[in-house]
């Protein structure tokens, strides 16, 4: 029988969010510098057999039962399809976990019905931003048209629904906002935007120019006629149905108005690090674990240990908040 993750506030843990690699093809400004950042050394890197066996563990016997594949980007693994197929073959208390995955979008073209054959379930895809000057701008690489192919991909192969991420960020796509929900609108996906946190590898985050969800909202009410969707559960993004829909819009206000006090995840970095929140100040050293021979046993009691260190929050507005050592890349989306 599996033994659920309740933090000390109750929470039930239920999602785990598996980075496969730190390693990016694009470089966004927000994330990570033109040069990258000091990768994760290869042999650092948890192996495929191995985080499987984590995420067995946390699926048979710990109450998981979604995963989220994140990155950087998770489609550099070179064996994705393999890590796709391994996790979908997991069966927990209530079947099978749902297998989704957080993507830049620019390998779907080739891998997108493979995936879906494997068992991945669907994807969200980043795109800040429509044109291709802008693009190239922001994520330093010409690549827009990538991109969308790589939405389209995903949609026929029926990774849906499909939801976009963009980013807001001031005087970069914050002008944008109404054209990327009439492009996503027009075809059938979730576009949703997101307020920007301080995980960057620069340190360069800033509350004054951050977009706020309130903003993001009053620039999309000036255009549109927006109705609350209830049903938000454990999800950050909160929904709206627009001019009466079928069309929905989506609003990620972590920083202004946090989803923390109904967080049902925790991390699993690709070095082996479990996490309890991506501002957690510690890591569990599963990889340790892993190589050290422990029993099925010793990993649940890793998960056990790193939720009964969750805080009840980001605490982004303390005055003693200090930014993660580890860049969002590193963690994990
Ligand atoms: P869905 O299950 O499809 O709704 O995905 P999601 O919105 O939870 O995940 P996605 O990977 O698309 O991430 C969207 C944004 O939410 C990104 O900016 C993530 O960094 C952020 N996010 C995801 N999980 C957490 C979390 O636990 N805490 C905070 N603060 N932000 C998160
Ligand atoms: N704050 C909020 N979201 C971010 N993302 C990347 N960096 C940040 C940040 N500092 C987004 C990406 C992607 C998702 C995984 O997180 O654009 O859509
Ligand atoms: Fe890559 Fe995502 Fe970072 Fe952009 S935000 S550089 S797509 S990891």
């Amino acid at each position: 029988a599996a033994a659920p993750l309740v933090d000390t506030f109750g929470r039930v843990h239920r999602d785990l969010r598996i980075s496969l690699t730190d390693r990016c093809s694009l470089r966004c400004t927000y994330c990570m510098p033109a040069e990258g950042v000091p990768w994760i050394a290869s042999p650092d890197l948890l192996t495929t057999a191995e985080l499987v066996r984590v995420a067995g563990v946390a699926v048979e016997q710990a109450g998981i039962d979604e995963l989220r594949l994140t990155g950087g980007e998770p489609l550099l693994r070179p064996d994705i399809v393999e890590v796709v197929a391994a996790l979908a073959g997991l069966r927990g208390p209530h079947g099978s976990p749902e297998i989704s995955l957080t993507t830049n979008g620019l390998r779907l073209p080739r891998l997108a019905g493979r995936l879906a054959d494997a068992g991945l379930a669907r994807v969200n895809i980043s795109i800040d931003t429509l044109r291709p000057d802008r693009f190239l701008a922001l994520t330093r690489r010409d690549r827009l048209a990538d991109t969308l192919a790589g939405i389209e991909a995903a949609d026929s192969a029926g990774l849906r629904p499909v939801k976009l991420n963009a980013v807001a960020m001031r005087g970069v796509n914050d002008d944008e906002l109404v054209d990327l929900v009439r492009f996503a609108a027009e075809r059938g996906y979730e576009m949703r935007f997101i307020e920007q946190m301080p995980l960057d590898a620069g340190h360069t985050w800033d509350r004054t120019s951050m977009v706020t969800g309130q903003e993001i909202l009053e620039r999309l009410g000036a255009e549109f006629a927006l109705s609350a969707l209830p049903g938000r559960g454990a999800a950050p993004a909160e929904r709206w149905l627009v001019d009466g829909g079928p069309a929905t819009v989506g609003v990620i206000a972590s920083v202004s108005a946090p989803f923390c006090g109904a967080c049902d995840r925790l991390r699993l970095t690709a070095d082996g690090q479990l996490r309890s929140c991506l501002f957690a100040r510690s890591e569990t050293d599963v990889r340790a674990l892993l190589r050290g021979d422990a029993d099925d046993a010793a990993i649940l009691a890793a998960f056990a240990s790193c939720v009964a260190g969750k805080l009840p929050g980001h605490g982004i507005d303390d005055p003693s908040f200090l930014q993660p050592d580890r860049p969002m890349s590193a963690i994990g989306g």
